[in-house]
């Protein structure tokens, strides 16, 4: 059987993302409310997991549609249950950061706890080549070096400094947002002004 990496999440351990607990520290609210959504948006929950925060994405967008994407054939499955009922959804399975929609067509990129699973891979530009011009791009990850209950080890983290670096490597300009999360750093990631032509 092949090795996993070390830096991907381990589906067993797909509970964990449903744990109560969480909210105190990550609130889905406060995460989908970052995205400013007036309900008529295209979003690409990035790295879904169990779709928690799709989910609520779509209750948010009902005019809207949320695209959830995963690499995990068994984290597919729990979004596939979770979504079922949220006609304005669809999970989809991807492979190698192939996301299979036409360039600059999402309004909203929510990848919250993805970017360490993500280093070195092509799923940044990815996420610049479908997002829009005047699109925003969501980056929550656990920090590096901060006290910190629990998530991934350290050294397989960002600090905020770090990723927004690798964000602006990647074509988008950075802000980095004050959300008041005791663990977590948060990116708004957009489109250079430069580049809204296009
Ligand atoms: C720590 S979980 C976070 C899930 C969800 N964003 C949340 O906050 O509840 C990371 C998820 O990203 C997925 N993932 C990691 N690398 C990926 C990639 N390159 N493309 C798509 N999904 C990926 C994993 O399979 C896992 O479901």
């Amino acid at each position: 059987m092949a090795e996993r990496d070390p830096k991907k999440f381990d589906p067993a351990r797909a509970a964990s993302l449903d744990a109560a607990e969480r909210e105190d520290y990550l609130p889905s609210e406060k995460l989908v409310a970052l995205l400013e959504l007036d309900g008529s948006e295209t979003v690409l929950d990035y790295g879904a997991g169990t779709g928690r925060l799709a989910l609520l994405a779509a209750e948010r967008a009902p005019g809207g549609r949320v695209v959830a994407v995963d690499e995990s054939p068994e984290m597919i499955e729990h979004l596939k249950r979770r979504l079922a009922a949220a006609p304005n959804t669809e999970a989809v399975l991807i492979v190698a950061n192939q996301v299979p929609l036409a360039d600059h067509v999402v309004d909203r990129i929510l990848a919250v706890n993805l970017l360490h699973e993500i280093r070195g891979e092509g799923a940044l530009s990815e996420m610049r080549r479908v997002l829009a011009p005047m699109g925003v791009l969501l980056v929550v990850d656990w920090e590096r070096g901060g006290r910190r209950q629990g998530g991934p080890p350290d050294e397989i983290l960002y600090t905020a400094g770090e990723a927004a670096s690798e964000l602006r490597s990647n074509g988008f300009d950075t802000a980095e947002i004050d959300a008041g999360l005791p663990f977590h750093f948060a990116i708004r990631a957009t489109p250079p002004a430069d580049t809204n032509s296009y």
